[in-house]
């Protein structure tokens, strides 16, 4: 774990706009490219403030963005694209719009379906429109990296795509796009891009290069999270936020979540529970669980974030559990409606996830996801 020798490939959107106000430069850039037929991929809520981006030409807007989307509301997106014929794809939203965006810059006009995709490298043509993100809420980190990830709505798992021809020309953040999220989703986001951070930090593919961006992002949440909680137009703690979200992203592509994300995925995909919620409801128990293999870095994490614990797993648990609940964030299984009877069934689920589980620095058996629910119950 985190040799400088081991090799790693780095990919970054060629622009990236960032600060307060910066939202109209898409238009100016889409304009200076010489686009004129948009497709705009939100949901409903940004489909009504499109005026911001100030894009040019002709302009379509697809704004059925479900949250957490399903294959049929791809499937639904991509009737509108392959009508529309756009030169130019905008992602609008949070990581349910970007990453359908995504799906849909390399999908539409292809001869290939998503089941042909689905996987690493397997898009097998550079898109042939151009694609642009802009993130309105602070989590995911979508914008910056090359991968999307759509539920199947048979075997309610998550597809991930990964291409390196989903890396948008230009990702455009300005966090006062989110001054209008919610209390609780901005409490839920923003444990979920700290999380990205943390679950690469710690990982058993950890990098150096990476390490940088993670430590830091961890450290932007434990500065302005709470900040943000208690007075969403603070535009210095969503500043803070969107950058420790887009740090998140870098940390996502060349070495991704693990143990944390594996978990939360059967709470979204079986019980509908947000992503951004999901995560940090699992995240105290694995940072805990994984202690004992990756101690030092588990220091460096509560530091970040301004905890105090020991390096016991009680304390750790205890620390970065109130971190959570002082956000608001409810952290009970059985306060979100899940069955108590379905925890087995979520631990096959989370424990047949091996992209991730296998990332673990601790190996994270069946039994052990299985005592983590009980444990959150
Ligand atoms: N591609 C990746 O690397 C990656 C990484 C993590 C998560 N994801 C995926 O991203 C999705 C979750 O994304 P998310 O957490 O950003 O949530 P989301 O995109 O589903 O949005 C959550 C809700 O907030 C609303 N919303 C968005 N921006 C708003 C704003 N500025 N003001 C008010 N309301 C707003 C949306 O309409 C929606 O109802 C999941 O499908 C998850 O799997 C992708
Ligand atoms: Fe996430």
């Amino acid at each position: 774990m985190t040799s400088l020798s081991a090799p790693i490939t780095i990919v970054r959107p060629e622009i990236i706009e960032f600060g307060v106000g910066v939202a109209p430069r898409l238009g100016t850039w889409a304009a200076a490219q010489g686009f004129s037929r948009v497709l705009v991929v939100s949901d409903g809520f940004n489909a009504s403030r499109i005026d911001i981006l100030e894009l040019p030409g002709v302009i379509t807007v697809f704004s059925q963005v479900r949250p957490e989307p399903d294959t049929d509301n791809l499937d639904l997106l991509l009737t509108v694209a392959n009508d529309v014929r756009a030169d130019l794809i905008v992602g609008f939203g949070g990581g349910s719009a970007m990453d359908l965006a995504k799906l849909a810059s390399v999908l539409s006009g292809s001869a290939q379906t998503l089941r042909e995709v689905v996987g690493a490298g397997r898009v097998a043509q550079r898109r042939r429109v151009g694609l642009a993100q802009v993130p309105t809420t602070s989590g995911t980190g979508s914008e910056a990296g090359i991968r999307a990830l759509v539920t199947d709505p048979q075997t309610q798992a998550k597809l991930a795509v990964e291409s390196i021809h989903m890396l948008a020309d230009i990702a455009v953040i300005d966090p006062a796009l989110t001054f209008t999220v919610p209390t609780a989703t901005t409490a839920a986001t923003g444990v979920d891009a700290m999380a990205h951070c943390v679950e690469a930090f710690t990982n058993r593919k950890a990098h150096p290069m990476i390490d940088l961006y993670a430590i830091e992002g961890v450290r932007l949440v434990g500065r302005y999270l709470a900040r943000a909680v208690a007075d969403g137009s603070d535009a210095q703690a969503r500043a803070g936020l969107s950058l420790a979200s887009l740090y998140g992203g870098f940390c996502l592509g060349p070495v991704n979540t693990a143990g944390g994300h594996a978990l939360a995925y059967p709470l979204g995909t079986r019980w509908h529970i947000a992503h951004g919620a999901a995560n940090a409801l699992i995240f105290p128990h694995v940072l805990a669980f994984n202690t004992p293999a990756v101690a030092a870095k588990t220091k460096q994490v509560i530091e970040a974030l301004n905890l105090k614990a020991g390096l016991d797993q009680a304390s750790v648990f205890d620390a970065s559990f109130a971190f959570c609940a002082g956000l608001g964030i409810e952290m009970r299984l059985s306060a979100l409606g899940v069955a108590a009877d379905d925890l087995g069934a979520m631990a096959d689920d989370a424990f047949a996830i091996r992209r991730l589980l296998d990332n673990n620095p601790r190996e994270l058996g069946r039994s052990d996801i299985l005592s983590i629910y009980q444990a959150a119950y």
